[in-house]
């Protein structure tokens, strides 16, 4: 119905530590994009997915294409490698989601909220989950600017969903799109402090309000060392 899945897939993984893409790395002996791409599928059988992959790839194209998903070259940033794969959405899209592939364990119903508030008339949703830590602000000497109220603060995770129609847009502000060639997505600077697609709408279209549905603590993102030894035990759990 109109419905596209972009899944950012193109991160160096340089902060795991395993000398491969992050999304080639290995959960319960299968890439990381493939558990990824498998939770978009059980969510969302019939949406067109678009996958962004390092330059030079061919693995992660062909397991893109092993389920029927489009295998993009993505940028030198996560939003150039956004822009890129909404350049090339199939035309008839209504609503995007945007998902990290390094989140390959998101359970379908953080999916499922996200198109229902979309289908609800919301034009931008991002699932979130409430901060657990004790968190404080600093300066830019890192000394300390006292403690952030954590009842007020959310993490946010993905997918986050948008209509095509504005998240095009809010793109093209920040000077993302159109992208025409190699050398000029190379060169297009990243929106400064931007490190989602939801803050973008924030940014460049301050008329349209950001709803919240509940994210899932299954939905981290693998980043660190640790959070594979998670993803790895999350597999094991639920394979019983
Ligand atoms: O680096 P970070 O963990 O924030 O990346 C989030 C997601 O964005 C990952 O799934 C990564 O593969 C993707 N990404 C991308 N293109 C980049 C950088 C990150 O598709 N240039």
């Amino acid at each position: 119905d109109g419905l596209a899945v972009v899944v950012v897939a193109a991160g160096s993984g340089t902060r795991l530590g395993y000398g491969m893409p992050k999304a080639l790395v290995p959960v319960a002996g299968r890439p990381l994009l493939a558990h990824a791409l498998r939770t978009v599928r059980e969510a969302l059988p019939a949406a067109a997915v678009v996958v962004t992959v390092p330059e030079g790839d061919t693995e992660l194209s062909s397991l893109a294409r092993a389920v029927g998903a489009r295998a993009v070259t993505g940028g030198a940033t996560r939003a150039q490698s956004v822009a890129r794969a909404l350049a090339q959405l199939p035309e008839n899209t209504e609503h995007v989601l945007v998902h990290d592939a390094a989140r390959c364990l998101t359970p379908p119903v953080v999916f499922a909220r996200v198109v229902a508030a979309l289908h609800n008339e919301a034009s931008a949703v991002v699932p979130v989950t409430p901060v657990t830590d004790t968190v404080r602000g600093v300066d830019e000497a890192g000394a300390s600017t006292g403690t952030v109220d954590r009842a007020g603060l959310r993490s946010v995770q993905t997918p986050q969903g948008f209509d095509r129609a504005l998240l095009v847009r809010v793109n093209a502000a920040a000077g993302l799109l159109p992208v025409e060639c190699e050398a000029d997505a190379a060169s297009t600077p990243g929106p400064e402090g931007i490190t989602d697609d939801a803050s973008l709408v924030e940014r460049h279209a301050p008329e349209h309000t950001v709803y919240f549905v509940e994210g899932h603590e299954e939905s981290f993102k693998v980043t660190r060392p640790l959070d594979l030894l998670l993803a790895r035990a999350v597999v094991a759990a639920r394979s019983g």
